[in-house]
């Protein structure tokens, strides 16, 4: 894909729907006792991983028009063996989430997925689900692809040794099956829709500030899903609107679930012209944002907002190329181990623009300001490595190329079509 110096972006988009609430709907909607009805269903590569291994364990999930899906649950135990191995793609949150529902099974079932999968770390989840009484093996004990045999599972306390709510949403759901309630102590608050759609489902979840406990329920009744825009795919609109000279870009009906919300806080920080408008609740905070072009400065990231923004991260080096002064982000070493290594990635592919980075322990430092030129920048095979430079590509002199765009289909399969209707 080519790209070159962007006019004015102006207009009012949606985007696609939330990753995370996507993935929940199928899994939680298969678990449920009736049929959930989504609507804003995000058709990116990840989720639909998702549709295919419950449908390889006999969940029969229709496909509609206008992003809705239509789940049939079977309720928490009529999950069927699945007659191959389970294949989750490129889908981290598939991957670890599934295994904790898996481990509570009365068959057994392997899984792996591409080969992205295949280096992330699954240790974190195999130490915890054991502890549980899970029979879970991977490669070296830490790497898919995973086998999970039927076992009883018990209910156990367990600190997070990182704030991920993909971790704490693994043990969660084995907490389903387990015969006592089960604690998850997190470091920092991470996204809570698995809290939020098990609450509503009937399923008893007490949240005490970092200290979230399940109570094993006898079923889950079924409810339907409207899924928010997913302020992680807002991001990158986000930031090319208020980067390119003159945008004024609105962005519907996005979710900003507080978990999720701090690429607007940062974005404030920095200077960012942004307004949150028509605030509702739709199962999840709902708002109209609108961004305006403005000059931004430096600013310091790091600490419990870390996971409030942990996959805007790649976007807002980005804004921070375009600032005036230093931006350090830090505390964000768990960007290593997404699905490339997204600070080496992007301190590779902005230096390559002509960015002042340097990469550090955990996170990087930019010195904001350099003029920034096209060049040929490579995805690492990441959606986000891909969009997060395709925004950087709107304000470099000349010509840019993103390779292997096609990349974007994991979470946005429409990005570079709302960035053309834009005017980018
Ligand atoms: C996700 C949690 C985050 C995030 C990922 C989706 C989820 O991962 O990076 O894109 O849906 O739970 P971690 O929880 O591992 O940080």
């Amino acid at each position: 894909m080519k790209l070159h110096t962007s006019k004015p972006l102006h207009g009012t988009i949606t985007v696609p729907g939330d990753k995370s609430v996507s993935h929940r709907s199928v899994m939680l909607g298969a678990l449920a006792d009736g049929t959930t009805h989504v609507t804003g269903f995000l058709m990116g590569e990840d989720c639909l991983s998702t549709i295919d291994c419950f449908r390889k364990m006999g969940v029969q999930v229709e496909i509609g028009d206008n992003n809705t899906i239509t789940v049939h649950g079977v309720g928490l135990h009529g999950l069927h063996k699945p007659s191959e191995q389970l294949y989750t793609g490129n889908s981290g949150t598939t991957t670890r989430l599934i295994s904790g529902i898996l481990s509570g099974q009365s068959f057994e079932t392997a899984l792996t997925g591409d080969a992205s999968i295949q280096k992330r770390p699954m240790g974190r989840v195999i130490q915890p689900l054991r502890q549980m009484g899970a029979d879970i093996t991977g490669v070296d004990d830490k790497f898919c692809p995973l086998t999970i045999r039927p076992s009883k599972l018990h209910g156990m306390e367990y600190i997070l040794p990182v704030a991920s709510a993909q971790l704490k949403s693994a043990i969660l759901l084995a907490g389903l099956y387990a015969d006592t309630p089960t604690t998850v102590v997190e470091p920092a608050p991470s996204r809570d829709h698995t809290e939020r759609m098990l609450r509503a489902l009937g399923c008893r979840v007490k949240a005490d500030g970092c200290r979230i406990t399940v109570y094993p329920p006898e079923k889950l009744t079924a409810c339907d899903v409207t899924v928010p825009a997913d302020i992680s795919s807002a991001a990158f609109f986000l930031v090319a609107g208020v980067i390119v000279p003159g945008s004024v870009v609105t962005i519907r009906n996005v979710g900003v679930n507080p978990t999720r919300d701090g690429v607007i806080e940062v974005l404030k920080n920095m200077g960012a012209d942004i307004t949150l408008e028509n605030l509702r609740d739709d199962g999840e905070p709902i708002c109209d944002i609108t961004i305006r072009a403005s000059k931004l400065h430096g600013t310091e990231i790091g600490g419990d907002i870390i996971p409030r923004l942990i996959d805007e991260l790649p976007v807002l080096a980005v804004a921070a190329a375009c600032a005036e002064g230093t931006t350090v982000i830090r505390d964000a070493a768990e960007l290593k181990v997404k699905e490339s290594n997204r600070i080496a990635a992007m301190v590779t592919e902005l230096t390559r623009a002509g960015a002042d980075v340097t990469e550090t322990e955990d996170g990087i430092i930019i010195h904001g300001g350099q003029p920034l030129h096209g060049a040929a920048f490579d995805t690492y095979q990441d959606h986000r490595i891909a969009m997060s430079m395709a925004v950087c590509a709107l304000v470099c002199d000349g010509e840019s190329e993103i390779k292997d765009n096609n990349v974007v289909a994991i979470s946005y399969p429409n990005f570079f079509d709302t960035l053309k209707q834009l005017g980018g």
